[in-house]
């Protein structure tokens, strides 16, 4: 009982609950006691009244007292948590997950929903970050394994929720469709299990900061900023957001209405819908047609702020190029690249990513597999050159982001393409956007 009464959120309902509850036992128990002692005598009616007045009186002020109890125990774990990003009750490498329920979003996404198999508790994550999972999927001669953003922000972190987006095969090429995110919607269901890793990731909103924070994004790119505006909203909600997002039309836009009660209980979280070719059926249900473009962002923002970017490459790279050609410093614009990586144009000094110089031709053992192979200039990333001789290490992304990749170096050097995203150890690389960087390279593979 006191569990379902500290489930209502409102506290002047859960004092009159508990007020009304506590009338209805002090007076059915004055009345058992008088009918049995002595059902005549009038003060004893009185002493029932008074009995009952003063148990209302104290459920009241218990309910009152009852709610801030609850909500501390609540609020507490969430806001240490998410500072930390993973909490004490995270796990190694893989851990078995249960699908507990899968909803349809949109024409193209889909969402899972994920229990720990064991029941044991999940940790909370930083809004942003993805899980890695891994698929035993028939034809494949490997586990596929894929990375996919944390969809949603519930109060108490009991589940992870991913949303997927049904990759087709492109329209120019003869090719397979996307082997994960096809085989997620048509054969994982309730009850399915899949083992993943726990949550990671940098493309992460501090909640706790107070500057505006607008969130920009377009088609399945609208994943992790479910996850921030929900955090910002439970955690800090005189922050103010802007959720700006682009979709085609209404049979494309997942979350919408999620979003829109969001909104709701926050009112300084400011929506913006731009379809770009609406039908009659959407008339109500978006803001302006058109592409999400930098000039929209100055007219609704308007002030000094944060941005995140997540979509389609083309559309995160013309967003960058005009926010920066508006005077956006980059330190305020993040993003998150789910395919190709993003190339960026950048105003700081780069990284020093060169691990060794540049070379044209190298050798590379790959020490665990018993190879040693000659690579060169034109053979591509480390990772396409063992694919391409039958070595297959485990990967993702194939953009720097994930991790999986990541191997130790027993000798030589490497060259970054791209900068890295994922944490790399010291003494280990992440093969999927790195090149030999000395004549001899000796990979743990
Ligand atoms: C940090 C991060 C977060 C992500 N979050 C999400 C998310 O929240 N939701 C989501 O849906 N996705 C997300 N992704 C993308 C996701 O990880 C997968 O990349 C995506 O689901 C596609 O995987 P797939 O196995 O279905 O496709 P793949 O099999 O990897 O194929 C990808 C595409 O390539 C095409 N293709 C196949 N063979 C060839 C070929 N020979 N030549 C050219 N093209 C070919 C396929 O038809 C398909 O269109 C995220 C990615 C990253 C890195
Ligand atoms: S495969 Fe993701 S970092 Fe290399």
């Amino acid at each position: 009982m006191l569990e379902s009464l500290g489930r209502i959120q409102n506290p002047l309902v859960r004092s009159l609950t508990a007020a009304a509850t506590a009338f209805s036992i002090t007076t059915l128990t004055a009345a058992l006691i008088i009918g049995v002692t002595s059902p005549k005598g009038k003060s004893n009616y009185r002493l029932g009244i008074y009995s009952s007045l003063l148990g209302t009186g104290c459920g009241a002020i218990f309910g009152l007292v009852y709610t801030s109890k609850t909500k501390d125990k609540k609020s507490v774990p969430n806001l240490n948590q998410s500072n930390q990003g993973i909490s004490d009750n995270t796990w190694k490498d893989w851990r078995n997950f249960v699908i507990v329920r899968k909803v349809k979003e949109s024409e193209e996404i889909t969402s899972f929903y994920f229990k720990p198999e064991d029941q044991g508790e999940i940790p909370n994550f930083q809004p942003g970050q993805f899980l890695t999972i891994k698929l035993d999927i028939p034809g494949q001669n490997k586990p596929v394994i894929r990375t996919y953003s944390l969809s949603d922000y519930p109060q108490l972190c009991e589940y992870y929720r991913l949303s997927i987006k049904r990759e087709p095969a492109p329209q120019e090429l003869d090719v397979p469709p996307g082997i994960a995110s096809n085989f997620m919607h048509d054969f994982i269901h309730e009850g399915s299990i899949i083992p993943a890793k726990p949550p990671n990731g940098k493309f992460v909103l501090d909640v706790q900061k107070s500057i505006p924070a607008v969130l920009i994004s377009n088609g399945v790119g609208i994943t992790p900023m479910m996850s921030m505006a929900k955090a910002v909203t439970i955690m800090n909600p005189h922050r103010s957001i802007w959720f700006v997002h682009g979709a085609r039309d209404g049979r494309y836009h997942a979350f919408r209405d999620e979003v829109m009660e969001i909104a709701q209980q926050n009112p300084n979280l400011n929506v913006h819908y731009r379809y770009s070719r609406p039908t009659p059926e959407d008339t109500g249900k978006y803001h302006s047609i058109g592409y999400v473009d930098a000039a929209l962002i100055q007219q609704l923002v308007g002030q000094e702020a944060e941005y995140f970017l997540c979509g389609s490459p083309t559309f995160m790279q013309s967003i960058m190029t005009e926010l920066k050609e508006l005077g956006v410093p980059e330190s305020r614009i993040f993003f998150e690249s789910f395919g190709k990586p993003m190339k960026v144009a950048s105003e700081k000094q780069a990284p020093d990513l060169t691990v060794g110089d540049g070379v044209k031709a190298a050798e590379i053992v790959f020490a665990k597999s018993g190879k040693t192979l000659n690579w060169q200039e034109g053979d591509g990333s480390i990772l396409e050159f063992a694919e391409a001789n039958d070595i297959n290490p485990p990967f993702s992304c194939r953009v720097g982001v994930c991790g999986t990749c990541i191997c130790k170096v027993n000798g030589g050097n490497v060259n970054y393409q791209e900068e890295p995203t994922a944490e790399i150890d010291e003494g280990s690389v992440l093969i999927c956007i790195s090149q030999p960087g000395s004549s001899r390279v000796v990979l743990d593979i």
